[in-house]
């Protein structure tokens, strides 16, 4: 599948989750099989070229993408994780979100001091996830060199902001 393939595959609701914005739907994508292990394929490809020896998901859509790239290359998952989910004693985060604010959540524990790890969600927008994420799992003790996405909405500037913070960015399509 060429990036356009999947790029026809992504969905878009407007006014959802509120009115003005244009979402951006990746549900359709992961519901076609051969789209969902092409964007799989792709994203695996960047990953193990970063040299990850871990990837990190950020929940709940970049769990889905996150989770079948570790699996695909045989690598640990590291789950960034909305608010109050771990059991265990949290790196937490504020970070504000495109329509509101949130926390992020990592297991200190879950990352290996010095490991590469190389986050992935579905999509960046102002990359206040993202940001977050990566100061969580740096926090942690890896080293994040790289951010994976599907979809990257380039007016909202996430992206730009991420590669600010030493992170080299890439996205399947914008
Ligand atoms: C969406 C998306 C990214 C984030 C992007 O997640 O999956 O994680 O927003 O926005 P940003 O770049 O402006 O920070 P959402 O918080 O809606 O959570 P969900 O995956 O649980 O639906
Ligand atoms: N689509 C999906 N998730 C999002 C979007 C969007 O357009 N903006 C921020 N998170």
């Amino acid at each position: 599948m060429t990036p356009e393939d999947l790029k026809s595959l992504i969905r878009t609701i407007p006014d959802f989750p509120k009115p003005g914005i244009l979402f951006r739907d990746v549900t359709t994508l992961i519901g076609h099989g051969t789209g969902f292990a092409s964007a799989t394929a792709m994203l695996a490809d960047h990953a193990r070229k970063a040299g990850a020896q871990a990837i990190a998901g950020i929940e709940a859509r970049g769990f889905i993408f996150g989770a079948a790239v570790a699996a695909r290359l045989g690598l640990p998952f590291v789950p960034v994780r909305k608010p109050g989910k771990l059991p265990v004693p949290v790196l937490a985060m504020d970070y504000a979100l495109e329509y509101g604010t949130d926390t992020l959540e990592v297991d200190p524990e879950a990352v290996v001091e010095g490991h590469i790890v190389v986050l992935i969600d579905d999509l960046i927008a102002t990359g206040g996830t993202a940001h977050a994420a990566v100061k969580l799992l740096r926090r942690a003790g890896g080293v994040v060199n790289k951010g994976l996405f599907v979809i990257d909405l380039p007016d909202l500037g996430g992206a730009d902001r991420l590669r600010g913070e030493d992170l080299s960015v890439e996205a399947l399509m914008e």
